[in-house]
């Protein structure tokens, strides 16, 4: 059987090269950023999730953006790393031939029906994007961003308890965004 370190080796490397000319939203750093920050928070919550799955729980969160942001395909990814991967990828997809309203909702379906290390990507994802908004977002999109954040929490409710409180404190301290500048000197609108 592959060592952790291979697969996550192989898998970050195929991830790096399809994401290569995109940057972390808002900032300007390489995409590969945001999936190694993902990668970070599965790391800690296999070591307190028993029974957890880290090989496959890695592969998926390295490539949990591949189908929705890059020309990568279900089938392509299903040759390359399997079907349960790819099953994996294609649940964290928000659907684009659906109404923007209903993809996230339609996501977290496919992922409530997949392996509980799905549902960690998921969460681990939304812990990482939950950092200081983009400069440029208005609080209406900070407030739907906020709204979005709290469907993931209470559709994965018990599919990761360590990842869900540090979603629960991610999202108690994003509410500081929504606040009137004088009193945080965060928000700028
Ligand atoms: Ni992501």
């Amino acid at each position: 059987m592959t060592d952790i370190q291979t697969l996550y080796q192989e898998t970050i490397r195929f991830a790096a090269e399809k994401h290569a000319s995109q940057k972390v939203k808002g900032l300007k750093l390489p995409y590969v950023v945001h999936l190694s920050n993902v990668a970070m928070e599965i790391f800690m919550a296999a070591r307190k999730t028993h029974g957890f799955d880290l090989g496959y729980a890695l592969q998926v969160a390295l490539l949990h953006d591949t189908i929705e942001d890059t020309p990568t395909t279900r089938v392509e990814l299903e040759k390359v790393f399997g079907k349960d991967i790819s099953d994996a990828v294609w649940a964290l997809t928000r659907d684009c031939r659906l109404l923007e309203d209903y993809r996230l909702s339609d996501s977290l379906a496919k992922i409530r029906k997949c392996p509980r290390e799905v549902a960690a990507v998921k969460l681990a994802d939304r812990i990482t994007n939950l950092q200081a908004p983009p400069k440029n977002w208005t609080k209406a999109h900070i407030r739907e961003y906020l709204y979005d954040s709290q469907q993931i929490l209470a559709a994965l409710h018990g599919a990761n308890e360590y990842l869900e409180k540090r979603l629960e404190q991610k999202i108690e301290e994003y509410n500081t965004y929504l606040q009137p500048a004088g009193k945080t000197g965060m928000v700028k609108v």
